[in-house]
């Protein structure tokens, strides 16, 4: 049979058909914009966040009247910044045709700013010159009242929205918790992947977003439910997976969508009608191949002793205890208070994960890949 599209997409979001499930979250996430409250999304990095705020849109758009925008904020560096990407958004949620969008360019020329196209994407740019900090508020504060006005219900998603934690404006959150907490036609969704900072913005008394959100973590997605939609993938083009080599793909991978999305990608580009364990084998190994000029990076990035660490952690697979005696010792780690200062440059570097369940808390290395080719070249 002609291979279709490789349906293990690596990028965003294309349609329902190839995302997996979230159903339950899309559910909450709607129940949230229903009853007026805003979302704080949280996740590992490459767990399917992104992805999910653009399948609940889809949703939204099937079900309801409800119009969203999407603002990704990684780029921007301070409040002026900010307020460029949220119009620029704006204007490509409500494209110039559309009657708030054709609203919204005469309400932005009040600003006096620079707009124009991007020539390869043909997405909208705004260029606005400030004079002050008070009429950069003033801009923002103008951003939101207009979209309240338009008497729609608008969900805007803002994603890294950790990233206000680095702006020089320190009182950011204020500014932002001022300007939104009024507004009744416009729910937030908030989205990041640094927990200990988004709880800490979000449930901290002495901060203005406390207890303004509710909290929604993003978990693996379920191994069964997993299993169906890549079975079910491989066969709708003819491929037959055996389950040996599903539940290698799953463990190897560690559930982790990113990765899990990886694997299946390249086994179906190399695959002919049937994958087998040794097919699974192959497609690791030319993926941590096609992965090692990363790697040979993250290496030149670290110290000897910070490097160690992470092998270390690599052929454990997971650690409770990061100081426990038995550990430091195997690995020639030296005091406790060693490992304490390591651990906490690693996970400030995003190099190594920290997993809180009720549980307990354990750590392991942040990129799956790195962590298997770790565990399978020293
Ligand atoms: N439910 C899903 N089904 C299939 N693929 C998915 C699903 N969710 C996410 N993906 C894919 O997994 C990868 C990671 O997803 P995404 O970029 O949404 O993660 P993220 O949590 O936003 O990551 P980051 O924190 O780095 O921004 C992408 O390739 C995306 O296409
Ligand atoms: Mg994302």
């Amino acid at each position: 049979m002609k291979k279709k599209i490789n349906p293990f997409i690596l990028k965003g979001y294309i349609s329902e058909e190839l995302f997996c499930d979230r159903q339950r979250e899309v559910e909450e996430l709607y129940v949230n914009v229903q009853n007026g409250i805003d979302t704080t999304l949280i996740s590992a990095r490459r767990m399917g966040k992104t992805g999910l705020i653009f399948r609940f849109f889809d949703h939204l758009k099937e079900l309801s009247d409800i119009k969203s925008i999407y603002v990704d904020i990684f780029s921007s560096r301070n409040l002026g910044e900010f307020i460029k990407l949220l119009a620029e958004s704006i204007l490509l949620g409500f494209p110039e045709k559309t009657p708030v969008g054709s609203r919204f360019l005469e309400f932005i020329k009040g600003f006096r700013p620079l707009i124009g196209y991007d020539p390869l994407t043909g997405q909208p740019q705004i260029q606005i010159n400030y004079q002050s900090a008070q009429e950069k508020e003033y801009t923002l504060q103008g951003l939101f009242n207009f979209l309240e006005k338009q008497g729609e219900q608008i969900v805007v998603a803002i994603d890294e929205f950790q990233q206000i934690s680095d702006y020089p404006e320190n009182n950011m959150e204020a500014i932002l918790r001022t300007n939104t907490q009024n507004l009744k036609n416009i729910r937030f969704i908030f989205c990041g992947s640094r927990k200990t900072m988004m709880i800490n913005l979000f449930s901290n008394v002495k901060r203005p977003f406390f207890a303004s959100t509710q909290f929604l973590s993003l978990e693996n997605i379920d191994k069964v439910v997993y299993s169906l939609f890549i079975r079910n993938k491989f066969s709708q083009s003819g491929i037959v997976i055996t389950d040996e080599a599903l539940t290698m793909v799953l463990n190897w991978s560690l559930v982790h969508t990113f990765y899990t999305q990886s694997l299946c990608n390249i086994l179906y580009y190399i695959a002919d009608n049937l994958i087998t364990i040794d097919t699974v084998k192959l497609a690791c190994v030319e993926l941590l191949k096609r992965n090692e000029p990363v790697f040979y990076q993250y290496r030149q990035l670290l110290t000897t002793a910070q490097w160690n660490f992470l092998i270390a952690i690599a052929k454990e697979g997971e650690v409770k205890q990061l100081t426990a005696q038995k550990f430091i010792a195997r690995y020639e780690i030296g005091t406790p208070a060693n490992a304490r200062r390591i651990s906490r440059s690693l996970i400030e570097k995003e190099l190594l994960l920290e997993i809180s369940d009720k549980k307990a808390i354990s750590y392991r290395v942040y990129d799956v890949f790195l962590s298997r080719w770790l565990e399978n070249e020293y």
